[in-house]
């Protein structure tokens, strides 16, 4: 029976993944490590909980002991376990240096010892950095601007040393931004979506026309798998979708889908460091057979459909820990905010 470890997944894709594994009939055991931090949600699996094919562990990627009972027998880690939201990383970066790079640290070294066959790492477009025109390559350096992009960069010239020093088989998936089914609401389309359901303000920051490209959780997920299948030992492959939209055009989107009062908009201080515009090239990822199934539009449906029938699922986390950190993200830059109710 193969032996999966998914770490992370609780997380908002760590769980989509570790759906999509299970719906296949295959002889496999998937074992999630996941440190249930604020992002981490055991709702997102629990209904999956009765296939005895998957195990949840609750522990630290960067706990080495943890490590050596749970991986011995392996045959390939997914490493999804990270700090990712760069307003966090902004206020305060520590946990991302801990787990994003102690974590990925601890994780390969426990790979070599143990001789795990596959070493599959999860990291992000953000790594590169911004880019006005064009699309970063997987040959592109890394610039990146904020601590979590940061941290991330780190983890993949682990990886990638890893690699070329040990010859540990990995590889690395680096993706544009995700959005679906179990994203924590304080990220920004589950945070507009579950703001505009109750006619709360909807804060853009800065002028709104930063862009992102915009892929599909699921999409991305198939594509994690092939690579973790199919992908060249030691390579990079980016994942995305090719739906660039601004912030601004989501936010209007997002306000057409649920009916929200248009006023709700509002444009309030920038992001510290906030990148203008993501963009990779995805030949490589497609010469192995992998394309988008779900475009924008039918992506965005799906995705609003889901917050409105699981209100219950992002009202508890809202009511939460969560209110405190929205006060201090939010407050002062919404009362003193530039202009409501963008034309
Ligand atoms: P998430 O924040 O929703 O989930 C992260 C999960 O990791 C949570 O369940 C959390 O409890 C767990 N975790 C955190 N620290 C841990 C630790 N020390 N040990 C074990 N578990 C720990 O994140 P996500 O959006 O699902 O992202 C998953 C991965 O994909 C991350 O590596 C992220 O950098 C990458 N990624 C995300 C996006 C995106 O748009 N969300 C885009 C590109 C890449
Ligand atoms: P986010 O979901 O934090 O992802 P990332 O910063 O990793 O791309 O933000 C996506 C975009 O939305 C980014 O340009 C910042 C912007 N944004 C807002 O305008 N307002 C918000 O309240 C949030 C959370 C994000």
């Amino acid at each position: 029976m193969k032996k999966i470890i998914v770490t992370g997944g609780a997380g908002f894709i760590g769980s989509n993944f570790v759906r999509m594994l299970l719906k296949k009939k295959a002889r496999q055991k998937v074992t999630v490590l996941d440190k249930l931090t604020y992002a981490g949600n055991l709702d997102n699996i629990s209904d999956l909980m009765k296939d005895r094919r998957l195990e949840f562990i609750k522990g630290d990627i960067c706990n080495a002991r943890l490590l050596d009972s749970i991986l011995p027998g392996t045959d390939i880690i997914y490493n999804f376990a990270a700090e990712t939201h760069v307003d966090r990383s902004i206020l305060e970066a520590g946990s991302f240096v801990k787990t994003d790079v102690v974590g990925t640290y601890t994780l390969l070294q426990k790979t070599l010892k143990y001789s795990i066959p596959r070493f599959v790492q999860i990291s992000t477009d953000e790594v590169y950095g911004s880019i006005l025109k064009g699309k970063f390559r997987e040959t592109d350096p890394m610039l990146p601007n904020s601590p979590y992009s940061a941290s991330k960069a780190a983890a993949d010239m682990l990886v990638r040393s890893f690699h070329k020093t040990y010859g540990l088989p990995a590889v690395i998936t680096r993706s544009s931004n995700n959005y679906g089914p179990n994203q924590h609401p304080e990220k920004f389309i589950p945070l507009f979506l579950t703001n505009a359901i109750e006619g709360k303000p909807l804060p853009l920051y800065g002028d709104g026309k930063n862009i992102r490209d915009w892929v599909y959780v699921e999409d991305n997920c198939r594509a994690i798998e092939l690579v973790g299948r199919s992908g060249k030992t030691g390579e990079i492959y980016n994942i995305g979708a090719g739906e660039e939209k601004t912030n601004l055009y989501i936010a209007r989107k997002i306000i057409e889908i649920t009916g929200a009062d248009k006023s709700l908009l509002t444009l309030i201080s920038d992001r510290p460091g906030h990148d203008r515009r993501y963009a990779v090239c995805t030949r490589k990822i497609s010469r192995l057979g992998w394309k988008k199934k779900v475009g924008f539009s039918e992506g965005m449906q799906k995705t609003a459909r889901w917050y409105i029938d699981n209100e219950k699922w992002w009202k508890s986390i809202k009511e939460g820990a969560f209110k405190r950190y929205y006060s201090r993200m939010y407050s002062r830059r919404i009362d003193t905010s530039v202009k409501k109710g963008t034309e």
